[in-house]
């Protein structure tokens, strides 16, 4: 079977491409889904993908991926900063997530530089625009192809 991937989107990530382009860039998130399911497509690995504005909906979502998914990217945006109960799901399920984010959190505003799931990730990907989401897609494969 092959590994499946889930992705999992925060808050405001629905308004990409509008929202503060100079930030985020031009690039919407269908579009972003799009790319990102070509490339697990290539690298034989099987996607889902959602988003959420809501906090418990993204909890929900974590707690599901247990016996469902074999790893995880997730840009979780402003609940990265601040929820303890998105921490705490992913500290329950033990999947291994990828952290990622277009801009570079460490680059911006004090509050946004920490993460409260960052160290119970893989790796974290941040800066790149849309194309985090690729890097971070990549790497957790080829750590699950490592195991
Ligand atoms: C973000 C960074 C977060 O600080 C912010 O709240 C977001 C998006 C990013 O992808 O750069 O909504 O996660």
């Amino acid at each position: 079977m092959p590994p499946r991937i889930a992705v999992l989107n925060g808050p405001n990530l629905n308004l990409l491409g509008e929202r503060e382009p100079e930030i985020y860039g031009r690039t919407s998130l269908a579009d972003i889904e799009r790319m990102t399911k070509e490339r697990a497509r290539v690298l034989g690995v099987e996607c889902t993908w959602i988003q959420t504005n809501h906090e418990g909906e993204l909890v929900e979502a974590i707690q599901g991926l247990k016996g469902q998914a074999d790893g995880a990217v997730i840009n979780a945006a402003a609940f990265t900063h601040t929820s303890l109960a998105v921490r705490d799901a992913l500290l329950a399920v033990r999947v291994p997530f990828v952290e990622v984010h277009l801009s570079n959190i460490f680059g911006r505003e004090p509050e946004r530089r920490r993460s409260l799931l960052a160290d119970l990730a893989v790796g974290v990907v941040t800066g790149f625009g849309a194309d985090s989401y690729r890097l971070g897609l990549e790497g957790l494969v080829s750590r699950l192809k490592s195991r």
